[in-house]
């Protein structure tokens, strides 16, 4: 395999150092901004040069974002070119296109990396969904959010110092929106859901919470009364029905995502004779990343395309009832569905995912998080 390399940052150099251990697949080009010279392959700003060379056979993006990288990704789907790429925002973005394009040109098409970073998780869904329906994913798919959550709840720190703290280990970049609003969950269980039950989930219909309103006051209430707060993907199918969303959620000690310490992650499937498994470790991270990379590398020279067949666009329902914790301006929504008070916060009576997140939507500076008996 020859392979034109885009992006020579945390994953791509990665990838290239791995690369250069093996004797099946070497990286021929570097598309990137940067100056910089390698011994064995050609470095350039100009990915015609990739899209132009017939012994390139395979893409790896490891560029990240929405822009570029897609407009480079379909010219070399459209070029016949492979495409392997750890770009999780792309991949669920521009599902419904590149999915059905990669098809119809024949190309094989992989992102194992983009959920899990070095967890084998999507290769993981391609083989349990072989054998068995998968009814539910979902779990802790954010390093970021689970130190700040995990950091907050052993050491008592608040949401501004933790995050601080995530920024100098190097777990949570300067900007951190994209993480802690939830969106990198949300993007990673829509794929997830996606490959597991062979849809293409109505993105819109997805709701997301992120952990950005927490309070230290929040997690000192939570404590008090025995939960842990973490922020929980969930995607499931039941009777024919959808149902995708992403929300801080309070659990109980004992419960596996109650575990789940510092910026590690723990992401999980129900399947119906495999019953309930999960997959722990580092989601992110140079080498396991590019691990993961390079392990999709090797699957496409075993002849091995996307996970599943692009499947009929469906809208998750949501209509589960939960309970919430809920911190916020009291309306007359919120009142009348109040049973209990938690010092400044109320607990609702259950109420449907859906109804709790479009309140949220108008209430955009509360915290709210689901009390749960099964974390998913
Ligand atoms: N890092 C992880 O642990 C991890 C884990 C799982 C998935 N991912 C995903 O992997 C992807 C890459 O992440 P990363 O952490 O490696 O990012 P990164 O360190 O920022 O590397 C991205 C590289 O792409 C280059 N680039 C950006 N736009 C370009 C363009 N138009 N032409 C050529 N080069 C361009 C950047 O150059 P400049 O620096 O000059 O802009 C940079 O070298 C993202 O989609 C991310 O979500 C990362």
């Amino acid at each position: 395999m020859k392979i034109g390399l885009l992006g020579f940052g945390v994953v791509g150099r990665g990838v290239y150092d791995i690369t250069s251990e093996l004797d099946n697949m070497q990286v021929a080009k570097v598309v990137c901004l940067e100056d910089v010279s390698l011994p064995d392959a050609e470095v350039t700003r100009d990915i015609q040069s990739v899209l132009d060379d017939p012994t390139i056979d395979t893409v790896v993006e490891a560029m990240g974002g929405v822009g570029a990288a897609y407009k480079f990704v379909r010219a070399a789907i459209e070029a016949g070119k492979n495409i392997v790429t750890s770009n999780k925002a792309l991949v669920c973005s521009f599902y419904d296109e590149l999915l059905p394009l990669a098809q119809s040109k024949g190309v094989q098409f992989r992102c194992t990396a983009a959920v899990g970073g070095g967890i084998g998780w999507l290769s993981e869904l391609e083989r349990s969904r072989r054998v068995q329906p998968i009814m539910q994913v979902g779990g802790i798919m954010n390093g970021t959010c689970n130190y700040i959550l995990d950091s907050m709840t052993r050491l008592g720190l608040g949401y501004d110092e933790a995050l601080k703290q995530a920024q100098s280990l190097g777990y949570a970049e300067a900007k951190p929106a994209t993480d802690v609003e939830g969106i990198d969950t949300w993007h990673k269980v829509i794929l997830s859901s996606n490959i597991a039950f062979g849809v293409s989930l109505d993105t819109t219909t997805v709701p997301v919470a992120g952990i950005s309103a927490i309070t230290a006051e929040d997690v000192a209430a939570f404590n008090a009364r025995g939960y842990i707060c973490k922020l929980i993907s969930t995607g499931k199918r039941k009777d024919g029905k959808y149902s995708a969303y992403v929300q801080p959620t309070l659990v109980k000690p004992g419960q596996p995502e109650a575990a789940v310490p510092s910026n590690y992650n723990l992401i999980t499937l129900v399947g119906k004779y495999s019953g309930r498994m999960s997959f722990f470790g580092q989601g992110a991270g140079r080498y396991p990343t590019a691990y993961n990379v390079v392990q999709d590398c090797a699957d496409v020279i075993a002849g091995k395309g996307f996970y599943c067949e692009y499947g009929p666009k469906v809208a998750a329902v949501n209509d589960d009832k939960m309970t919430y914790y809920v911190r916020g301006d009291r309306d007359a929504w919120l009142s009348e569905h109040t049973a209990d008070t938690w010092g400044e916060a109320v607990i609702t009576k259950p109420v449907s995912v859906s109804d709790m997140h479009a309140w949220l939507k108008t209430h955009p500076g509360a915290f709210i998080a689901a009390l749960s008996d099964d974390a998913l």
